[in-house]
């Protein structure tokens, strides 16, 4: 099990504006399912919120203080998935992880589940969720995307990827550029 970051950010380090992605390039698009299938993705409840749907074939982990948060997950779990949990699955009792959501209520809580995944954890945003994830995430995998947003309002730590070095990179259609980072 890693605790993997994963982001697309813009020219400027801009990672959305409005509480959504101002882009859309379905090969990244694609490149983010592919990555992720069949792993845990903890996001914040605002990235939460901007999903038409739960992840799928994915464990979607949302942080949120708030208790409302469940019902939509129970919601949108009930509609398009067939499992679903509200507490940190016990040590008896492996997480579903070929899909299913939970609302957990502080890093604390991730943390712990983490120890029984047999999949990996990636850390999916939003910004929030990526800087309390700093300390743990072990390997960042980023996309560059083309453009400077402009009245983006939500962006990347100038040193996000400080204590990184490159691994690889691959190019995706619409000559994105993907770069696997690893802890220097
Ligand atoms: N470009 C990309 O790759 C990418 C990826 C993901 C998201 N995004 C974009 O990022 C933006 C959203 O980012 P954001 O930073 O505004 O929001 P976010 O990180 O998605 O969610 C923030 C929410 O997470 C919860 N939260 C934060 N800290 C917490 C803690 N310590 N314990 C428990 N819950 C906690 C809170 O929910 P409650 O208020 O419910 O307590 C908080 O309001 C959107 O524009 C989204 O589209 C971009």
């Amino acid at each position: 099990m890693s605790i993997i970051g994963i982001v697309a950010v813009d020219r400027n380090g801009a990672i959305g504006k409005g509480g959504s992605i101002p882009w859309h390039y379905s090969a990244d698009m694609k490149f983010f399912r592919e990555q992720t299938t069949g792993h845990a993705c903890v996001m914040g409840r605002r990235t939460w919120e901007s999903l038409k749907r739960p992840l799928k074939d994915r464990l979607n982990v949302v942080l949120s203080r708030s208790a409302g948060v469940e019902a939509r997950a129970e919601e949108s779990e009930a509609e398009q998935l067939p499992q679903q949990s509200q507490q940190p699955p016990q040590p008896q009792s492996p997480p579903q992880q070929q899909g299913g959501v939970i609302v957990l209520p502080d890093k604390r809580s991730v943390l712990a589940l983490a120890p029984y995944l047999s999949c990996h954890l990636y850390v999916i945003g939003g910004d929030q969720i990526y800087r309390m994830f700093r300390p743990e995430i072990e390997q960042w995998i980023v996309t560059d995307i083309p453009l400077a947003v402009e009245g983006a309002d939500t962006f990347m730590p100038t040193d996000f990827l400080q204590n990184f070095r490159p691994q690889r990179s691959l190019t995706l259609a619409d000559e994105l550029k993907v770069t696997f980072y690893e802890r220097a």
